[in-house]
């Protein structure tokens, strides 16, 4: 299959140094008064004033966490609708990439995030916005979709629109070289999985799989350089963009079953995203046995088992806070999952209860 309908709605500044070009980057796009969205990390890091000193007026907006839901971003709109902005910044990781979508799309369109879940559902223009990411994971800056939890149910909502793409994504290696080491793991692996479910998706067409690809061939290469070798530059450099591209392959394709299993994860015990996928990856390949994978690698599920040592993440279900008795709930939750439709190999409770139990 390879119908598609491809268009790159986000301009790509990469390379070492590039956070200093904010300044002419939002000169051009004519950014006067600007909502600077970061968490309060990357207030603390300093990475906050260096962007505010680019920018003819900056406001700083933090309160939010890793997993942004809809009360912060009811917050953000509230604390963002008097200051009559002209446009929104997003510096930090997916979290401040979502969370810079979302309030867009509440202060320019109104309601709530819930009348966005879903795609094209906002009827008026948006606010301008440049993505900067400081982690090598999400892609986010790549995507025109904000996942946002709903703050009673918990419930993760996608809510997306061709309008919340960012007008630019800054890529600075540089940026990232402060990562704690759990991030650079769990996210770098993230991205990892972003490629692998990406690339034999149901979704999957030329233009994904392209993208997948390079994504893989990037970020198998550099993630274990990544890892042992904080400061080199060339390494993270490749991890960053490697999830961009993964990004970009998602956003015009799909997931599949290793994010469908690893969402009930995060939700029932709060377990990191990265390391949910950390612990399902390996086994989703062995259990879809995609002829395709032997494009990537020759004995990819051994190769991902490899990654996720060296990352240091744990190696089964047993090593993390999932409880065996649960594995029904969770099989049935992750049967329900959007995502888990993309999935080459029919995926259901029956499924995701065997993917479960060699996962222990
Ligand atoms: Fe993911």
């Amino acid at each position: 299959m390879t119908s598609f309908d491809f268009g790159l709605r986000t301009r790509v500044v990469s390379g070492p140094g590039t956070f200093e070009k904010l300044e002419s980057l939002a000169r051009e796009l004519g950014f006067r008064r600007t909502l600077l969205v970061c968490d309060e990390g990357l207030v603390n890091a300093g990475f906050a004033a260096r962007a505010a000193a680019m920018l003819q007026e900056a406001i700083p907006f933090h309160a939010f966490d890793a997993n942004p839901d809809t009360a912060m971003v009811e917050a953000g709109r509230k604390f963002a609708e008097p200051l009559a902005i002209d446009s929104i910044i997003g510096l930090g990781g997916g979290s401040s990439m979502d969370c810079a979508k979302a309030i867009n799309f509440v202060l320019t369109n109104g309601g709530t995030m819930k009348d966005y879940w879903g795609h094209n559902k906002a009827s008026k223009p948006m606010l301008p916005m440049i993505g900067i990411p400081t982690t090598t994971g999400t892609g986010s800056e790549a995507q025109t979709y904000a996942l946002i939890s709903d703050a009673e149910t918990h419930v993760k909502m996608a809510c997306g629109d061709d309008k919340a793409a960012f007008r630019v994504a800054i890529l600075d290696p540089e940026l990232t070289a402060s990562q704690p080491p759990s991030v650079r793991a769990t996210a770098g692996y993230d991205a990892i999985s972003h490629a692998v479910e990406s690339f034999v998706c149901t979704k999957r067409n030329a233009v994904s799989t392209m993208f997948a690809r390079e994504a893989w061939r990037l970020l198998n290469g550099a993630y274990e350089k990544a890892m042992t070798e904080p400061g080199n530059i060339e390494a993270l450099g490749d991890m960053q963009v490697g999830a961009h591209f993964a990004g970009v392959a998602i956003e015009n394709s799909m997931l599949g079953a290793t994010h469908a299993c690893a969402n009930p994860l995060t939700a029932h015990y709060g377990i990191t995203h990265g390391v949910a996928i950390g612990v399902m990856l390996k086994h989703v390949v062995q259990w879809n046995a995609h002829p395709a994978y032997a494009e990537l690698h020759p004995a990819l599920a051994a190769r991902l088992h490899e990654l996720a040592q060296i990352g240091g993440l744990p190696q089964s279900l047993a090593a993390t806070m999932a409880r065996k008795e649960d594995i029904p709930q969770l099989a049935l939750d992750a049967s329900k999952q959007w995502t888990g439709t993309f999935n080459p190999r029919p995926f259901d409770a029956a499924g995701a209860k065997e993917i479960y139990e060699c996962a222990f």
